[in-house]
């Protein structure tokens, strides 16, 4: 297959103006997943990573399989009111609204290498507010990887030049 065909556009939603990149469908075709998967795994291999960081919702759908083929952690970084306390927290923007992500606290990240997954990089506040997470769990963040970069919302720009950002593809 070639997964790409397979993402959804759909216009204004959650609001108007913003085109929305679906990219359930994708996971619904049967070779959708492993197709994905593979190519991610091959992007982010190199880095080394330890742990796979993934915020919800969708970025869980990919960091389940690449952490288990990868054979390392994952993290799952939660909208809020979602974990038990005690929680670290971290707001954000995004194209359509504000708000914050959660970590659980005391989780074993200190000095490990962490590879941010999502299913789309858009204004990048997402990603970026798991990135400080992370460091604040003492990790080291040491890749971004995406399955879809909308360049023209400048995501790269919020994120730190030194750390390698790849997307499979970018609208
Ligand atoms: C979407 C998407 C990314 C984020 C990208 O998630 O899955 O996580 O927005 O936007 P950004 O680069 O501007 O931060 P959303 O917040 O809609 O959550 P969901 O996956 O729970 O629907
Ligand atoms: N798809 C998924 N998440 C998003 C999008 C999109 O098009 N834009 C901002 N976050």
């Amino acid at each position: 297959m070639q997964w790409l065909q397979y993402v959804r556009e759909i216009p204004d939603f959650p609001e108007p103006g913003v085109l929305f990149r679906d990219i359930l469908p994708v996971l619904a075709h049967p070779d959708g997943l492993a197709e994905i998967v593979q190519e991610l795994e091959a992007l982010i291999r190199p880095w080394q990573p330890e742990v796979i960081m993934a915020p919800e919702a969708r970025g869980f759908l990919l960091a389940g399989p690449l952490a288990f083929s990868l054979n390392v952690g994952l993290v799952a970084v939660r909208k809020p009111g979602k974990l038990p306390a005690p929680v670290i927290d971290e707001a954000y923007t995004l194209e359509y609204g504000e708000n914050h992500l959660q970590m659980e606290a005391g989780l074993p990240l200190a000095g490990k290498r962490v590879v941010i997954v999502d299913d789309v990089l858009a204004t990048g506040g997402t990603v970026a507010a798991a990135a400080r997470l992370a460091h604040r769990a003492g990790a080291e963040v040491v890749g971004f990887a995406f399955l879809i970069e909308l360049v023209s919302l400048q995501g790269r720009s919020r994120l730190s030049s030194e750390v390698p950002v790849g997307a499979l593809t970018a609208l």
